[in-house]
């Protein structure tokens, strides 16, 4: 630490032979050269006194005691020195005075940018970050791989000229059936047996609320799209879909889908074929191979699944001489639904079915996500345990 000089220490002017208390006269001074040697003592005592430790309270008592307007050394001198000073001498008093005043003035401006500069030094010692304490680590998250395969496969569609619209998660029968062509007693709405909300009564109590319901798969999109806007759509929807399901491996209350929907005056089978196979390939890799089969979806016409010839054993149900245990040795993986859009569904939405037409899909991005990074069971993306997330950075 240091050692400032105390305010005692700074008791400026003490020795009897050069006390600016008494008149030259007092001190028995009557030469020049004797003038010249006092204002020399009186520096050097201001030398020593200032070139000791100094902090910024004791500077600024320092300074006082030299400088202070009252009863600085300096107005001491000129008080007692320089006003009585005889007519011989005040030539000699004067000069020796504005050089003393000047060495104080510029010494001590000196020291108080050193003592400043020492206090920030102390103060960034004294504030000073250890950089090598080990830092608070503060784990960063990473995207669910849901999400990165929604992303994968929007980055897909994207480059040849698909956007991307969202819908509710809560929706009416209107949207989620009927204008997609499941009537209310269609019988594949038990497949799509699912959850309705339980609204409070209407408030006159008479009509009965609206159904609402939540939604079950991503097509009901495939309508608001199309009410919103006309053709040509090229669009794609991401989202999460529920159904009344019992967990399992393959199930879930709770799972995503990716709809798709392409309508325009001039949109063909092969159009069709050809968007999917170009996913199918980009996402799973240039070697597979694709086929559809003939299915049945209410709202498209003809209506396929397709399928992809297993990423696993390369399609030939086999692998390591035994049968593949991800195809159960089929060679073919079934994939999604799709189809050309049935003219029906055009007549809910004000289109012309005589001009226009179009293709529409549904992929379950679960499914497709297990089977690209080899996961078997669908719980795992519910469940989030950070030891599976963590595999997928
Ligand atoms: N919505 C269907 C489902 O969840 C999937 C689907 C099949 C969507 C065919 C389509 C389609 O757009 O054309 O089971």
């Amino acid at each position: 630490m240091l050692s400032p000089i105390s305010a005692k220490s700074t008791d400026a002017m003490s020795s009897s032979d050069n006390n600016p208390e008494r008149t030259l006269a007092d001190l028995g001074v009557t030469r020049p050269d004797q003038v010249l040697s006092l204002f020399a003592e009186v520096r050097e005592r201001f030398d020593r006194q200032v070139s000791r430790p100094l902090d910024h309270p004791s500077w600024e008592i320092l300074r006082q005691s030299w400088l202070g307007r009252k009863s600085g050394v300096l107005t001491l001198i000129t008080e007692h020195w320089l006003k009585p000073a005889a007519p011989d001498l005040k030539r000699s008093v004067g000069q020796e005075l504005n050089k003393l005043k000047t060495h104080l003035e510029t010494t001590l401006e000196e020291r108080r940018v050193d003592v400043e500069s020492l206090a920030d030094h102390v103060a960034s010692i004294r504030d000073r970050v250890d950089l090598s304490l080990p830092g608070v680590n503060r784990p960063v998250g990473s995207r669910h791989l849901i999400r990165q395969v929604f992303q994968e496969i929007e980055d897909i569609f994207f480059s040849i000229g698909f956007s991307v619209v969202e819908g509710p998660e809560i929706e009416t029968p209107y949207y989620n059936f009927e204008a997609l062509n499941i009537p209310e007693f269609h019988p594949v709405r038990d497949d799509m047996d699912t959850f309705y909300l339980e609204l409070p009564p209407s408030p006159d109590k008479k009509t009965a609320p609206t159904q609402l319901l939540l939604r079950t798969h991503t097509s009901p999109m495939q309508i608001r799209t199309m009410e919103k806007q006309k053709p040509p759509v090229r669009v794609i929807v991401p989202g999460k879909v529920y159904r009344r399901d019992n967990p399992d491996a393959t199930h879930s209350f709770a799972f995503h889908q990716i709809e798709g929907l392409a309508v325009d005056t001039d949109i063909t089978f092969c159009d069709f074929t050809g968007t999917i196979e170009y996913f199918v390939k980009q996402f799973f890799g240039p070697s597979v191979k694709t086929r559809f089969r003939p299915s049945y979806f209410p709202f498209t016409e003809p209506s396929v699944e397709f399928d992809v010839s297993c990423p696993f054993c390369g399609g030939t149900g086999a692998s390591n001489g035994s049968t593949c245990s991800k195809c159960k040795g089929a060679a073919w993986i079934e994939l999604f639904g799709a189809g050309m859009v049935d003219p029906a569904v055009y007549g809910f939405v004000n289109y012309d079915a005589k001009k226009v037409s179009g293709f529409a899909f549904g992929i379950g991005i679960d499914r497709l996500a297990m089977l690209k990074y080899g996961i078997d069971d669908i719980q795992v993306f519910f469940q989030n345990d950070v030891r599976f997330l963590k595999q997928f950075p």
